[in-house]
């Protein structure tokens, strides 16, 4: 069993964009019963908030329900109970160092790494646009996925 964290900053965002994206992506792959997916904050802003209607209509057009997703905080215990802590961005990076202290088992990741670039998922609660933010966690979600795959199978 492979358990991942997406993080963001509100967690109504990018972070459950990511979280119902690859349980979708699990699925069709056939692979869903190996994996334990769920998403997190950086903040307290929106904890107990449903996800955020841009984030809902976007993945509704995949035929992708977020049902019963609240925002939840990251907390210090996360570290032990998850193998990946994903961040969209640098300041999610750096917020979740200083919420878990040290990364000494390289958790912690920055989603577009597994896909070979150093950017930034944009975070549309900012810039309004829920398709960029898409393709980006697409790619991510995607690359990270092969990632796993090829890890596994040498
Ligand atoms: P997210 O977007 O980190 O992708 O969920 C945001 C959601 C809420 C806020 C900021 C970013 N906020 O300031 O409440």
């Amino acid at each position: 069993m492979i358990k991942i964290l997406f993080i963001c900053l509100g967690n109504i965002c990018r972070s459950p964009m990511a979280e119902f994206l690859l349980k979708d992506m699990v699925k069709k792959r056939g692979i869903a019963g190996d994996f334990y997916i769920a998403s997190a904050a950086t903040s307290t802003y929106e904890i107990g908030n449903p996800v955020h209607r841009g984030t809902r209509v976007k993945l509704a057009q995949y035929g992708i329900s977020v049902a019963g997703k609240t925002a939840v905080q990251l907390t210090k215990e996360d570290y032990a109970r998850y193998d990946y802590l994903i961040g969209m961005d640098t300041a999610n990076i750096r917020d979740i160092m200083r919420i878990i202290g040290s990364d000494l088992q390289h958790k912690v990741y920055k989603l577009l790494q597994f896909a070979g670039s150093e950017r930034n998922i944009a975070d549309p609660w900012y810039t309004g646009n829920f398709d960029v933010t898409y393709d980006d966690i697409y790619e991510g979600c995607t690359a990270l996925l092969d990632y796993l795959q090829n890890k596994t199978i040498v």
